[in-house]
């Protein structure tokens, strides 16, 4: 079996007794390396726990989590850390830039962490973002600052990267060029792709999408004509 990740029945709850909450239910699937995946579910559905136990950010209560031959389920938090830290790229919906560094000083912080991390020039001009090199975040405009985001995540050339609502704080114009952008990424550099998002219109852009809902996998489908981003309408 060829996946790059596996989730074997897991299960995430959270409190105890009259107040336990189960936001992931006995989830089982398996994702190959080069995929773009978009996790579709309305809010509540499990998405972001299902990303935070996929990045070693959260731990399942019960199940098995595998990325290529290894148990992440059953690391220890050191070995969390340096999963997290190496293997794993991660963009959020606000971005998350510091802003007293400029675009390249913020690409350029996974080298304090990472000593395989790529030249920031290069992977800020992967996102086509070369003139904004020395541009502080309040100097950028919104999909500017996500795709400075994306160009961090992807410096330390992770093997896996996880995308939270990328697009939920961006007009949906923007928001094309980011997915397009990450589309692009996956297909070109063959990277495993997962984007998590409530919005609907995303699903036709995806090789595959999972929808997800009260904690469970309620469809998962393929789509063998994902169209391209700039088709899509809103
Ligand atoms: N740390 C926590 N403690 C208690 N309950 C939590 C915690 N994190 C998530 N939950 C609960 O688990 C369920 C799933 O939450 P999750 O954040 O994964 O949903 P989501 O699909 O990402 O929603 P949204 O679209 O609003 O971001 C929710 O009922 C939530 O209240
Ligand atoms: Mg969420």
């Amino acid at each position: 079996m060829n996946s790059l990740i596996s989730f074997e029945k897991v299960s995430r709850e959270y409190g105890s007794g009259d107040s336990k909450v189960f936001a992931l239910r006995d989830i089982s699937f398996d994702i190959r390396k080069g995929e773009f995946v978009v996790i579709l579910g309305p809010s509540g559905a499990g998405k972001s726990t299902l990303l935070n136990i996929l990045g070693g950010m959260d731990q399942a209560s019960s199940g098995r989590v595998c990325f290529g031959d290894e148990i992440v389920s059953e690391y220890n938090d050191s070995q969390l850390t340096s999963y997290r830290a190496k293997r794993i790229g991660f963009v959020f919906q606000f971005y998350n830039l510091i802003p007293n560094l400029t675009a390249y000083e913020n690409v350029s912080l996974t080298r304090e962490i990472n000593d395989t991390s790529l030249d920031p020039d290069m992977t800020l001009s992967d996102v086509g973002l070369e003139g904004r090199r020395d541009h502080f975040p309040a100097q950028m405009s919104g999909g500017e600052q996500q795709r400075v985001a994306i160009a961090r995540a992807l410096n330390k050339s992770p093997e896996l990267l996880l995308c939270d609502e990328p697009t939920g704080a961006l007009d949906s114009e923007t928001g094309v060029h980011i997915l397009s952008l990450l589309q692009r990424l996956s297909a070109e550099q063959g990277r495993t792709v997962i984007v998590v998002t409530h919005n609907s219109k995303l699903t036709q852009l995806a090789g595959r999408v999972i929808y997800l809902r009260d904690g469970q996998i309620e469809k998962d489908e393929i789509n063998d004509h994902p169209i391209d981003a700039k088709e899509v309408r809103w």
